[in-house]
């Protein structure tokens, strides 16, 4: 991004993130939940918000979709579009962490680049990528949304793990098979990363 607004300063407030901590009782980190359209990244970052809300924790989760109904509604699925997506998102994340909470993000985020720029945003460890791993050819049959069949029909361009690439995360700090285990252990896996890390 082209930094355009000039004569900005930086105001330092007066509550800060350590304060803010300190009340909820526990660290704000980011869980980035990447994976293939279908992957289960919303539907397994909802239920691990559920899990760390039933033990009195403090969430947020941005998701894909409905973030692209507002904030990012303006943005394409080209390649560009997708770097400024993750880019916005990468910083909404950041104030959240800022403010507290733990926040979890449910995007594809298909390219590694972007995924490490967010990374680079909050200090070393606070931000747990959690690789939501699925076989395409699981997530093309559940088509909960159509969008597969669309896509193989040439309805729709540019769709992730049809027309337009995923890289798949290199060194996630989790990594949870969609395809072969239940919601429940797959939530239940992030959570126990959480725990051995003192999070929560
Ligand atoms: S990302 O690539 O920029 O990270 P994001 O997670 O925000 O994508 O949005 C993905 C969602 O948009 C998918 O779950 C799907 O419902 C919808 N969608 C519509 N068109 C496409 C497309 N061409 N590629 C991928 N997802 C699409």
């Amino acid at each position: 991004m082209q930094k355009k607004s000039t004569n900005t300063v930086w105001h330092h407030a007066t509550i800060n993130r350590e304060d803010r901590q300190s009340l909820n009782g526990h660290k704000s980190v980011i869980l980035w939940f990447t994976g293939l359209s279908g992957a289960g990244k919303s539907t397994l970052a909802n239920e691990v918000e559920a899990l760390l809300y039933e033990k009195g924790k403090r969430t947020y989760v941005l998701d894909g979709d409905n973030i692209r109904q507002g904030l990012c509604g303006d943005l394409t699925f080209s390649d560009e579009d997708r770097v400024e997506n993750i880019r916005r998102i990468g910083e909404v994340a950041k104030l959240m962490v800022d403010a507290g909470l733990l926040t979890l993000t449910a995007f594809i985020s298909p390219f590694r680049a972007e995924r490490q720029r967010v990374r680079d945003l909050v200090p070393a460890g606070d931000f747990i990528e959690v690789y939501c791993r699925c076989d395409l050819s699981v997530c093309e049959e559940r088509d909960v949304k159509g969008l597969y069949k669309k896509a193989r029909a040439g309805e729709i361009s540019q769709f992730t793990g049809v027309s337009s690439t995923y890289e798949e995360p290199e060194n996630a700090e989790v990594i949870v098979d969609t395809d072969k285990h239940s919601l429940q252990e797959c939530a239940q896996q992030v959570i126990d990363y959480l725990v051995l890390k003192g999070i929560v």
